[in-house]
């Protein structure tokens, strides 16, 4: 008895650990200060031809500060919201999960240890694709939440543009597993994805 007791707490505590989830502090993110909006204008464009290469976490970090990231001291972002409100929230979904990105920390909150890639899987690209940004906000308000995804993801957008990453914004794609996934409080509905990579020339 005293044996089968051990050896399901040994059990629990290799399952607890395997499944334990993660806060990853992002690098301070740094921007190539050199780059030209014309330049970014230009080149913005979606990107359907990925390398098989993960985003190191510096490249990450800069995608999210670009994206939605803290732009001035008094914690408001690189995109404007209604009222200041910032009801928008970014995800980033990899092969070892989902994370939410928290701007004022400059963390990733892992959400689910759960490989959700296959919901985004409907485009031949997508098996290449190392990670794909999750927008998400209220469903009130006017859509301002939607409005704040676009400008999130246009940023994202420039930022490819200018650099080795490609990027393109995705509706296609299993919404009900990835809202499942995400575990939205209720009135928090998912917008629209982008996967983001090392765009193939
Ligand atoms: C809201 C939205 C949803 C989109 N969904 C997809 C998609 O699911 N798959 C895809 O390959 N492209 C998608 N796109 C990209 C468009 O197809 C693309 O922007 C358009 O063809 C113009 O090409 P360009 O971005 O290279 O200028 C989407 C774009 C937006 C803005």
């Amino acid at each position: 008895m005293k044996k089968l007791f051990f050896f399901s707490l040994l059990i629990e505590l290799i399952a607890s650990h395997a499944y334990a989830l993660e806060t990853i502090k992002l690098p301070e993110p740094q921007i190539d200060k050199n780059l030209t909006l014309y330049n970014a204008l230009m080149q913005r464009k979606s990107v359907r031809s990925y390398a098989q290469k993960e985003l190191d976490p510096q490249t990450l970090s800069n995608i999210l500060w670009v994206a939605y990231g803290v732009n001035r001291p008094d914690g408001r972002r690189t995109i404007p919201t209604a009222r200041n409100a910032k009801d928008l929230s970014v995800y980033v979904a990899n092969k070892k999960g989902v994370w939410l990105y928290d701007a004022d920390e400059n963390e990733l909150k892992q959400i689910t240890a759960e490989n959700i890639m296959s919901s985004f899987g409907s485009q031949s690209f997508m098996k290449d694709v190392p990670a794909v940004l999750i927008y998400t906000g209220s469903d009130k308000d006017h859509n301002f939440s939607v409005m704040h995804a676009g400008s999130a993801y246009q940023n994202v957008e420039l930022y490819a543009g200018v650099t080795d990453l490609g990027c393109v914004v995705r509706a296609m794609f299993d919404k009900e597993a990835v809202t499942k996934a995400l575990q939205l409080p209720t009135g928090q509905r998912v917008i629209v994805s982008q996967a983001v990579g090392y765009e193939i020339k």
